[in-house]
């Protein structure tokens, strides 16, 4: 089992990837997370950034319609929605994050408790609150949604760092053709956080990189990137999206 690929793929390298992309900077995994967290060493990463898989427990759209319901709305998308608790994957997170580092996690409303809950479990110290701004707003049962979150965490001490900015980002979504996955996060956002956080070829990791963004920022701020996708429809999109950038 597995491939890996070196600016190319190859199968069979024991690290539990059905695939792996390297490139000299890029590696990217087309496996289950807790399969690949299990081969990777403690203390090893400098920053994590993710948008996890979640089931959703109720509003959002099917079909165009308001789904009120509950349930999956995104099955018919084509991505992973299968439960992967934050009680299993996020202390994890924890046990390979270097000391002093940070850790992003995205929520949306309904999620931030639970997540929160598992982070402080792991042992994370909580460092922030913040808020990503469509700039646009979905209709809810409630008020119009506009934000999604991004709980910030610590492993640790506290790294002297360049936080600037605030904790509300203004932020363009990524919309028709330049959107690869449903729930694309915008790069510029994410490139913002990473130079904030860590320095020059230090290693990020995305556990569920979807299309990617996490994997661009990267490249674009130089910095190394781990990515993992359980799809293979997303890890191919990735690995597109990677070849394509000029490497820096
Ligand atoms: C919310 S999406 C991430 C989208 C991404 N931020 C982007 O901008 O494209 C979560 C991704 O995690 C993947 N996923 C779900 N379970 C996984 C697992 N156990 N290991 C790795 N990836 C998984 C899903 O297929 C999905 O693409």
């Amino acid at each position: 089992m597995g491939s890996r690929m070196e600016g190319g793929e190859r199968q069979g390298m024991g690290n539990g990837a059905a695939a792996t992309y390297i490139t000299e900077n890029t590696t990217l995994h087309h496996a289950d997370f807790l399969g690949i967290a299990g081969k990777m060493e403690d203390n090893s990463i400098d920053m994590v950034f993710t948008d996890p898989p979640f089931e959703l427990t109720g509003g959002g759209m099917k079909n165009g319609k308001l789904n009120y319901k509950g349930g999956e709305i995104f099955q018919n998308c084509g991505f992973s929605t299968k439960s992967i608790g934050f009680e299993t994957w996020i202390p994890e997170i924890y046990r390979i994050l270097k000391e002093e580092r940070y850790f992003y996690v995205m929520s949306n409303d309904r999620n931030l408790f639970a997540v929160h809950k598992a982070c402080i479990d792991s042992d994370f110290k909580f460092c922030e609150l913040l808020v990503m701004d469509k700039k646009m707003t979905v209709p809810s049962t409630y008020y119009p949604k506009r934000a999604e979150f991004i709980l910030m965490y610590r492993k640790g001490g506290y790294r002297k760092s360049h936080f600037s900015g605030s904790t509300i980002m203004e932020v363009k979504m990524p919309r028709g053709s330049e959107k690869r996955h449903p729930t694309e996060k915008p790069v510029p956002m994410i490139e913002h956080l990473i130079r904030c956080s860590t320095l020059e070829n230090e290693v990020c990791l995305d556990p569920f990189m979807g299309s990617c963004p996490v994997g661009e920022a990267c490249i674009r701020t130089k910095r190394k990137f781990i990515g993992v996708e359980i799809e293979k429809r997303w890890f191919k999109v990735s690995q597109d999206r990677i070849k394509e950038l000029p490497q820096m």
